[in-house]
């Protein structure tokens, strides 16, 4: 008998040998044993094992694999499980899994995963034609598509906010010129957000393999997929019940980012490049000039000595720290781009430091693999180990010596000339050996973590600022992304508000695109527009290449610098509302610009191809991007009341208007009832602004709060106490307004807060503190007060 089942079993095992060999899918079968394990259950299947943990009640994972599952390790997970399973039984068809939120039928005939919420309502299944399988390497889940089921996320992509109905693939690409509908891009994030039935998960496929996501494309409208090219099916469930919930929990999961120096907020003026020395500071002195606000000018490759990075051009760039001390003294924060290739240069250093303790990425047999880039033939670190991230952060020494305080990320898909660097070369991807294939995507998030890790050590105790072009899930914690060489286009201008927010969707807060298009000459009007979309996107940069005209803000005409200028002073006269919009995200994790969909997730019209641009910048903005040539543009606002950020005017709220959209006034609402922290035009963030906070207060029926934030914006003081917090609380029930108290020993840049009140009609004076004070009319809309700007709590009562 035992002969019989020995015989039989080796026969099946021959046969899914066979099968898989035959070019068909091997599939996952039906559960033969089950194993309670820590935060855990372990299944064995036919042909596959299964994990699946307990992250919290609301993020389950869950790891497949046809053969035993690896050591467990990730680039993007920071967190360990946290939680348990509340219960685990055996009906006669299922296992069941439950949280305090959530609950798993996992039945045994195929192996099927379906997930419940604490109401029943099932959030996702797997889809029972398609169980899990293998084509080849390729590991592949299909998911049921509901038909109302809505897609978020996925991070840098062009197209449409919802997904649905498309394809996309993750595989980091230099792409230069990219079509506004070109797929795939500089960054891998894995993560997206589902919405059907007013209900919202969200899945993280944690695979760095190529990857793929199908939300619909052409399956008759039953499933979506997701699969890679190699590696495990390794997915993180969020069962939270709303989309900033699961956005909550995918940036517990993978990290937020860190408070970013406050100088990285403020307007930024890059070029493919300035040079010499002269030239740079020359830029410098017409910005105060002309009294236009700007904190950061960027070096672009030709800084560098034969591109080699880590060094610079002597004749270009004499003395480096004279030249930065200069531009500190004026308010100037310098960033200088690196890029990963190592030239080939026996007179070298980084060459040799590099060749001599084996640093960079080999072919299988040990050669170093070498490909071209700017500075012709070069090798490239492998920054997949730890020993090799160490070396590239204290290489920065050359850079942040002088002064340098910001680092510029590029070409670190990685990018070579060709565009196709072998899948076979080695990695040591952190003693988990592994080949381009599974190293690609990973890459970049390695090098901008060396060079963070690196510079903050480096710059002992001042925060550096990061950018990068390439990334994977969990870049946040170490970078700002740009979005790539797009170009001078209203196609482009429109896509970037929506790539900016579909990064925010997915982790990435601190996002924005080059201003005026990096490839191509913007118009006039396209520039203006663009830099006015700036001034409420969360990264600011005005950046071109190097065949572009110029683009400063005085290159097209003194009307239009006119209106830069005045564009530029907004984005500094916000600065208190969006220094506490960063320090929000930094907790939460919630993006700074984020896509209605966030808040307003069942309102259809929020989705609307032509409302899709639309996005919140904070707690209390509205942003309508509009092309540049429109004078009027139809606008979605919705739920609750807007106020138009430049004239007053109130619109009520869930209904469309057509309103005014000349170049000098983007359509920005804000919102009512919420709270708008503003300060003085100051020329850097450097310079002390007014000792006056003006605290902009919109009239609403809804009560409403606001956290406020200040620190000192350069250091990690803020780590050890040394912040100024309080919340504004708005309660139009009992017509109060509340300056909550402080929490913190830094004390705030400003002395009085001035308050001022729109649309409070019939109001005449407010009282605090047993005192009444008179309102002074500012406008037919608009009345303020000043009061002292004390730490304890401020009540006011209108
Ligand atoms: C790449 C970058 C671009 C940079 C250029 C030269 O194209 O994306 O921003 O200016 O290289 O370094």
């Amino acid at each position: 008998m035992k002969k019989i089942i020995f015989l039989l079993l080796l026969s099946l095992a021959t046969w899914n040998i066979l099968y898989a060999q035959s070019g068909l899918p091997v599939i996952i079968g039906s559960i033969k044993n089950v194993k309670k394990v820590n935060h855990g259950f372990a299944a064995k299947m036919e042909n596959a094992r299964a994990l699946i943990t307990c992250y919290s009640p609301t993020i389950i994972r869950i790891r497949i694999d046809q053969k035993e599952l690896e050591d467990d390790f990730s680039y993007a997970v920071v967190q360990q499980p946290s939680s348990d399973f509340r219960e685990i039984k055996e009906t006669k068809e299922a296992w069941i899994l439950t949280t305090d939120s959530l609950y798993l039928e996992i039945t045994k005939n195929p192996f099927l995963i379906r997930i419940l919420n604490s109401g029943k309502q099932v959030i996702s299944e797997d889809y029972e034609k398609f169980p899990y399988s293998w084509l080849g390497t390729e590991a592949c889940c299909y998911k049921k598509l509901f038909p109302d089921e809505k897609f978020l996320g996925l991070g840098e992509k062009t197209g449409n906010l919802n997904k649905r109905g498309n394809k996309y693939e993750n595989w980091n690409s230099d792409v230069p010129a990219y079509a506004t509908n070109f797929d795939p891009l500089y960054q891998t994030i894995p993560f997206y957000i589902g919405i059907h039935d007013r209900v919202t998960y969200g899945i993280f496929f944690d695979n760095t393999y190529r990857t793929k996501f199908n939300f619909g494309a052409s399956t008759d409208e039953q499933f979506m997929s997701f699969s890679a090219s190699g590696g495990e099916m390794n997915y993180y469930f969020f069962g939270a019940s709303t989309v900033a919930g699961v956005i909550r929990d995918y940036t517990w999961l993978t990290g937020r980012m860190p408070m970013p120096p406050v100088w990285s907020l403020g307007y930024q003026q890059c070029r493919w490049s300035y040079y010499p020395e002269s030239e740079v500071i020359k830029l410098a002195e017409s910005f105060r000039e002309k009294q236009i606000p700007c904190d950061m000018i960027y070096l672009d490759i030709d800084y560098m000595d034969s591109y080699k990075i880590f060094t610079w051009n002597k004749e270009r760039f004499p003395q480096p720290e004279s030249m930065i001390r200069k531009l500190n003294a004026m308010g100037f924060h310098l960033a200088t781009i690196v890029d990963p290739g190592i030239k080939i240069d026996k007179d070298y250093f980084a060459y040799n430091e590099g060749l001599s303790n084996k640093y960079f990425v080999t072919y299988p047999g040990g050669e170093n693999y070498t490909g071209s880039v700017w500075p012709g033939r070069c090798h490239f670190p492998d920054f997949t180990r730890a020993a090799v991230r160490k070396w590239w952060g204290e290489s920065f020494t050359r850079l942040t010596e002088p002064g340098v305080e910001g680092f510029w990320n590029d070409m670190n898909e990685p990018s070579a000339w060709g565009q196709s660097i072998p899948d076979f070369l080695q990695f040591d991807n952190d003693g988990h050996k592994s080949s381009m294939a599974a190293a690609h995507n990973v890459y970049g998030l390695n090098m901008a973590r060396g060079t963070f890790e690196g510079t903050k050590s480096l710059l002992k105790g001042k925060r550096p600022f990061v950018l990068t072009r390439a990334g994977y899930a969990g870049i946040q914690r170490y970078s700002a992304v740009w979005t790539g060489d797009n170009e001078a286009t209203d196609d482009h201008m429109l896509l970037s508000a929506r790539m900016v927010c579909g990064l925010g969707l997915s982790g990435v807060s601190f996002a924005g695109p080059d201003l005026g298009g990096f490839i191509g000459n913007p118009s006039r009007e396209l520039y203006a527009r663009w830099l006015s979309l700036g001034v409420y996107t969360p990264f600011f940069r005005n950046h071109s290449a190097w065949d572009t005209k110029s683009k400063e803000p005085w290159s097209f005409g003194r009307d239009i610098e006119n209106l830069s200028k005045e564009l530029i002073s907004q984005r500094y006269r916000l600065m208190p509302y969006i220094y506490s919009g960063f320090y929000t995200s930094v907790q939460t994790g919630l993006p700074v610009a984020r896509a209605l969909a966030i808040n307003f997730t069942y309102d259809e019209k929020t989705w609307w191809l032509n409302y899709q641009d639309e996005y919140l910048f904070g707690d209390n903005l509205l942003v309508a991007p509009v092309s540049c040539n429109q004078d009027f543009a139809r606008v979605y606002l919705p739920e609750g009341g807007w106020y138009r950020l430049s004239s007053g005017e109130f619109y009520q709220g869930k209904q469309e208007v057509t309103v005014d959209a000349p170049l000098n006034d983007l359509p920005v609402f804000a919102r009512a009832s919420g709270f708008l922290p503003m300060q003085s035009v100051v020329q850097s963030t450097s310079e002390k602004p007014h000792d006056t906070l003006n605290l902009h207060i919109y009239s609403g029926d809804k009560a409403a709060a606001f956290l406020y934030y200040e620190d000192d914006g350069l250091t990690y003081e803020f780590e050890h106490n040394t912040f100024f917090k309080r919340e504004f609380r708005f309660d139009p029930a009992n017509k109060l307004i509340i300056l909550g108290n402080t929490e913190g020993t830094y004390n705030s840049a400003f002395n009085k807060v001035k308050l001022i009140l729109h649309g409070f009609h019939g109001i005449s004076m407010v009282k605090t503190d047993g005192r009444v004070l008179p309102l002074v009319p500012d406008s037919s809309s608009q009345q303020s007060v000043v009061l002292p700007f004390t730490k304890n709590e401020i009540r006011i009562q209108y």
